[in-house]
């Protein structure tokens, strides 16, 4: 409270002072406008009286003399009048005159001079205004005559005025008191024992942070409480990861933690040594209504990369896809992201449009995608897209290179379909970097594979790599074999790797993940029960049992035959008519393609169809959410749903699955999962379906529906231990520690040529 005594003490001394010099100012003007109003009063009565005197006094009339001063002395505040002769002598008086105050001689040097004067006297010991005028006898003076005015009220007024002021200052003082203490109590007092009591919460917390409280006044404490928040969070991670650690300890497991892959990292290679490349970056700036937005986009290798780099402070290079992206670089084009919380560099890289279209549009999603998943659509191959991908690839593998000149013996993690010539680039020109490239989709068989006119370049530019990972043995295999089949080379079967040219590239699983621990997925919301019926509420429908979906809208990801099997279903069991909602969520993606503009309009076009057949006025079976969502927006909907379907008909992980998994601390919820998914051979507990297989879908989703609820808390608890433990710490350190320790060869390149 001393900052308080300090703010009302300085208020009331300011206030008082002000006060005060404003009431002197006003006692003065009142004085002074009263003082001249006395003056006039006595000069015009001095003067009246002065006509009539000089002839009384002509006639030396004494009676005269003090019958007139008699008349005029009883006027309201007149002392009394007297008249003087030339030697300053009284001839008339007004009644009682010098008994009250003697009256003094009049300035008989001015009088002779014909010359009026007034002034403010004590007489007796009470102020008073004494006026005094020439009295004239045939032209010549001849005696003096004096008013004498009271002006004790002059005074009395100043004191009035003084003490008016003084119980104004009081009112004023309790005023500021009371308003000063409300204010500090409110904005101060109140918020900060309320964000004390939360970091004490925090301390004797267990790991979770308790939500922030609602402070009034958000704006002046803003900046201290997103610092608090960020040290809570440090703190909330710093504990977990020391009870992990002692957990692991006392137990004797090994799971990794973000904690862990940091020491991994820093022991095995030199700090920030660790450099990424991908097609997709993690953070976009993009023009919006609002002026430059920032977009996280929705990858699933964003969200398994991200925790890797904010472990070790690395380096991303990826595609600068923004409209405002240019402008949020500096001119090395890099930036710290995230941007409210910078942990680790993004580079941009800027592709011409043509180049863009015809490596990212054109062969890696046209030709590769499709060659890679089994989903019946056909890869376009054009002599124009490969060449826009060498000429990509070799951009990114410049941005690399680069990027790397200043360390000795990086390690660089090459992502995805997009760079699978990138390795032998960046082995070319310094062999002694650790290359290690990490396919996100499946491997198809070498028959399916083979129809790729540049299968050979492609399978050269890999195995460039020191190390190639999928998620699955499945793919490692059918990789092995392709190589074999396709190039001249040795399968090391029993290492599971291919030895051409004097190197090596070992082939190896790691099944990706997500982060369960420090992630959005486990972020504390309100409970389910409350989310469901806040979402069915903006969804404008009423609903008992909710499905949800999240995926990107391909045409891998099973959605048609999806919505089928929510079509059977509700035909097949007409209770649920009314009562179970589908939603799903689904951000339109690379819709420059015709196949993905037709499937998008495919999958509406199916929703249409079937929620026609079904709906009521509060009711539809399926709603679709077509925008990209945020995962703070896809939380509540994987937390308030009673399944989670994902039908995807060929993909090489899936990481909604995963991601359902980690937002359900609750141990409810039932994941439906197609087994031609990676996640499929970890997640054993899901209900494992074919999606080609209507009625097996439709049949899972009442299974889901119906099942126990001891069952369904089982099946999660597994799935959720398994998630724990095989998380994106894990795929990640085992990923680096593998690549961190292989043995650099430098061949001979220039003998190198795919054959
Ligand atoms: C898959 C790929 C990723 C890709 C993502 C999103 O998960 O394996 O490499 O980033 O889809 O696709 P997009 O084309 O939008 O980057």
């Amino acid at each position: 409270m001393r900052l308080g005594l300090r703010l009302i003490l300085l208020l009331v001394v300011g206030v008082t002072v002000v006060t005060f010099l404003v009431a002197r100012s006003q006692v003065r003007a009142e004085k002074q406008g009263l003082r001249d109003d006395l003056q006039r009063r006595s000069e015009i009565l001095a003067e009246s009286l002065q006509e009539l005197v000089e002839p009384a006094l002509g006639q030396r009339s004494h009676r005269e003399l003090r019958r007139i001063v008699e008349r005029f002395g009883n006027r309201e505040r007149l002392a009394g009048v007297a008249i003087y002769d030339l030697d300053g002598k009284v001839i008339a008086e007004s009644p009682g005159l010098s008994e009250r105050l003697d009256p003094p001689a009049p300035p008989l040097a001015q009088i002779k001079n014909d010359e009026s004067s007034g002034k403010f006297v004590e007489l007796a010991g009470a102020p008073m205004h004494a006026y005094y005028v020439p009295l004239h006898n045939n032209g010549q003076v001849a005696g003096a005559l004096a008013v004498f005015d009271d002006a004790a009220y002059i005074y009395q007024e100043g004191d009035r005025i003084w003490r008016e002021t003084m119980w104004h200052v009081v009112a004023e003082v309790l005023l500021i008191v009371f308003v000063t203490v409300l204010i500090i109590r409110s904005t101060i007092v109140v918020p900060i024992s309320k964000t004390t009591q939360w970091v004490r919460q925090l301390r004797f917390g267990k790991g979770k942070i308790p939500p922030r409280p609602r402070l009034p006044d958000e704006d002046i404490l803003a900046p201290l409480s997103a610092e608090v928040m960020n040290l809570a969070r440090s703190l909330a991670e710093a504990r977990a990861a020391a009870e992990e650690e002692a957990r692991l300890r006392e137990s004797g497991e090994a799971v990794w933690t973000a904690e862990r892959l940091r020491l991994a990292i820093r022991s095995r290679t030199e700090q920030k040594s660790l450099f990424v490349v991908s097609n997709r970056e993690p953070y976009s700036h993009v023009y919006g209504t609002k002026g430059i937005e920032l977009q996280v986009p929705a990858s699933g290798l964003v969200t398994a990369l991200e925790p890797v780099l904010r472990a070790c402070d690395g380096t991303w290079i990826a595609s600068g896809s923004g409209s405002a992206d240019r402008e949020t670089v500096d001119k090395n084009e890099r930036i710290r992201v995230p941007p409210d919380n910078p942990e680790y560099t993004l580079r941009r890289v800027w592709l011409p449009k043509k180049i863009e279209d015809g490596y990212y549009y054109g062969f890696a999603n046209e030709g590769l995608w499709p060659l890679c998943h089994i989903a019946h659509a056909r890869p376009v191959f054009r002599a124009s897209d490969w060449e826009a991908y060498q000429a990509a690839n070799q951009k990114f593998a410049d941005a690399a290179l680069e990027e790397m000149e200043q360390t000795s013996q990086p390690l660089l993690l090459v992502q995805d379909y997009h760079f699978a010539l990138l390795p032998r680039m960046i082995k070319q020109r310094r062999p002694e970097v650790r290359v290690a490239i990490f396919w996100h989709i499946p491997w198809p068989n070498p028959e399916a594979f083979g129809i790729c006119p540049w299968r050979r370049e492609l399978l050269d530019g890999l195995l460039g790599a020191d190390m190639i990972g999928f998620h699955t043995q499945a793919h490692c295999n059918n990789f092995l074999e392709t190589a074999d089949q396709t190039l001249q080379s040795r399968i090391e079967w029993e290492r599971f790797a291919v030895r051409r040219n004097d190197h090596s590239t070992i082939v190896r699983p790691f099944p990706i993940s997500v982060d369960m621990r420090d992630g959005v997925f486990a972020r504390e919301t309100d409970s389910p029960y409350l989310l469901r019926a806040k979402l069915l509420k903006q969804l404008g429908i009423s609903a008992q049992f909710l499905g949800v979906g999240v995926d990107r809208i391909d045409y891998t990801k099973g959605l048609l035959e999806r919505f089928r099997g929510v079509e059977h279903f509700i035909e097949k069991h007409p209770s649920y008519r009314g009562k179970f909602t589908f939603v799903q969520i689904g951000a339109p993606s690379r819709t420059r393609i015709d196949r993905y503009q037709q499937f998008l309009q495919d999958v509406e076009g199916e929703a249409a169809r079937i929620n026609a057949r079904f709906q009521t006025p509060q009711w539809r079976p399926i709603v679709m959410l077509t925008r990209h969502h945020s995962h703070e927006e896809i939380l509540p909907y994987y937390r308030a749903a009673d399944l989670c379907l994902v039908t995807s008909l060929h993909d090489g992980m899936n990481l909604v699955a995963k991601e359902f998994v980690a937002a359900r601390d609750d141990e409810e919820g039932a994941l439906i999962l197609s087994q031609f998914t990676g996640a499929s051979r970890e997640l054993r507990d899901a209900l494992i379906v074919n999606p080609y297989d209507t009625e097996q879908l439709s049949e899972a989703i009442r299974q889901a529906l119906e099942m126990d609820s001891d069952e369904r808390h089982e099946r999660m608890h597994r799935m959720r231990r398994t998630v724990r433990e095989k998380n994106i710490y894990r795929w990640a350190g085992t990923l680096i520690t593998e690549l961190a320790e292989i043995r650099v060869e430098e061949p001979d390149f220039a003998a190198q040529r795919p054959r």
